[in-house]
Parts: C-alpha cells; structure tokens; sequence
C-alpha cells in the first residue's frame, strides 16, 4: 500500500469512510476555520509523514468533517519551503487529501500587497503566479507526469464561484498574480519593486509550490490571499511575522464568510 493510501486508512479509521469533496489549506492567522469543521480533528503527529508544522500562527491538524454541508478536510497548517529546504513538503499531505477522494483544493495565505489600492485587510483571489523562487516540488519527480502544464492552473469555474460567493457576500474581492518568494527573510525593497515590474500584485512564501502539486496530482485549484502589510518598501510600516499574525484576522473573517458560502452555494 501506498503511504498515502496508508494514511487515507487512518484518516477514515478516525473521521469515517465518506469521500472527501474538498481540500482547504489554511495560511498564517487563517487556522480557525479548522475548528468549525463538524467532524474529527487529527494531529499531524498522528499521520507519519506529515510535516511538523512548525511556524507559530499554524495549527497543525487535519480537520475532517463537514463545512456547511459539505465534506472537507481543512489542513489547519502548512509545510513552508524555508523551513526545511524541501519545496515538495506539502506533497505526502496532498497525496493523502487525493486518496480520501477530493478533487479540488482551495489554498488560502497571507500576503504583502504590491497594489497601492489594495491594503492590509484586502482579499485577492490567485488569477495566475509567478514562481520567483526558480524551486519546485517536482524537482526529482521521475515519472513524465512532471511535465505539468500550467497555463490554466487556477481553476476557471473555481474562480468564478468564489467570486459569485464573494459577490453575495458583498465582500470585495481583488484579483491577481501572486508573486511566490522563498523566505524566510522578507524581500528588500528592490526585489518588490522587481517583481512589481514583472507583473506580480501579491508577495507570499507559500501556495505556489501546493498549486503545482495540485496540477500535478490532478485536483482543481484556486487560492485566496489575505494582505496583511503592504510589501517592502511600499509603506513605513514595519514588516513582520508578528505583524503577520495580528493583520490576518482583519481579512480572516471576511475570508471565512467567502469560503462558506462558496461551500454552500455548490451543488
Ligand atoms: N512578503 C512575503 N510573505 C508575506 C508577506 C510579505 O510581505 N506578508 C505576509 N506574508
């Protein structure tokens, strides 16, 4: 057996057999949404393999269960490549979510705004990314099925129904390129002007990765930011992982009202 097959077994044995809809990766500050989850929550500790989150800000359980009707499980933390210099750390976790039965995923982080009109608080949907990093989680991946095509990796009818649920939210919801940065450290100002030029809206040290993980195991995708500072060099507030934290919650529960109406509105 697979060790994600492995794992599905022990994530069934716990939360019961019913298949999976949807996958939600929560980003830093973004973790409660794992407690409403109607259903069982399981330490990472407890799935061998999973990572061991460890960023503060991060939750790191599984929650499966029910999410306004329907079956979800809510990673209430993620892996970060700058925590152990593997970018496909997300992978074994993504591979278990496919096994459980999702095909789609939603990914959620915080991030630094490249947009004057789009401050701390804001939500941005994910139009396209740009991988900044030059890393990737595919890197020694044998097989042929590395040669992901990513040219419409943010899922179309996703989007849209995230939108619609913003929409009937009456929640503004930005749209653009996230623009992914290895970290740890935060980016100078030079390298945010850099990437502004290249098109990018949104910095952030995550989601990329779990996107073309996604692609490549064959679920829909689609992710939402959540600003919590303007990036380096756009504003005289100080950059932090504190910062980080205390801003989420401003967009965190806008974010939360979109995710559970776009769960509800599915048919
Ligand atoms: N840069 C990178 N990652 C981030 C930022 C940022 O400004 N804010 C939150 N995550």
């Amino acid at each position: 057996m697979s060790r994600s097959a492995e794992l599905a077994a022990i994530v069934r044995d716990r939360a019961g057999a019913a298949p999976v809809s949807h996958g939600l990766i929560l980003g830093s500050g973004l973790g409660h949404l794992a407690a409403a989850v109607e259903g069982v929550a399981i330490d990472y500790a407890d799935l061998p393999g999973f990572p061991r989150a460890g960023v503060s800000g991060h939750t790191p359980t599984l929650a499966v269960g029910t999410l306004e009707g329907v079956r979800v499980a809510v990673f209430g933390g993620r892996a970060h490549y700058y925590e152990s210099g593997k970018a496909d750390a997300m992978r074994l976790p993504l591979e278990t979510l496919k096994a459980l039965g999702a095909d789609r995923l939603i990914v959620t982080n915080a991030a630094g705004s490249l947009r004057p009109g789009m401050p701390p608080g804001s939500l941005m949907l994910l139009s396209d990314h740009i991988n900044f990093s030059g890393l990737n989680p595919l890197i020694g991946e044998p097989s042929d099925a590395r040669f992901v095509p990513m040219t419409e990796a943010h899922d179309a009818t996703m989007r849209a129904r995230l939108r619609a649920a913003a929409g009937a939210e009456g929640v503004d919801l930005a749209e653009g390129i996230y623009a992914w940065y290895s970290g740890p450290s935060f980016e100078t100002p030079a390298e945010i002007r850099a990437i502004r030029t290249l098109g990018a809206d949104a910095v952030g040290m995550s989601t990329v990765p779990e996107v073309i993980l996604a692609r490549f195991l064959g679920l829909k995708v689609a992710a939402v930011s959540v600003v919590t500072n303007m990036a380096a060099g756009m504003s005289d507030e100080k950059i932090s992982h504190e910062h980080t934290k205390a801003m989420a919650p401003l967009g965190a529960a806008k974010l939360e009202r979109v995710l559970r109406r776009y769960l509800r509105d599915l048919d």
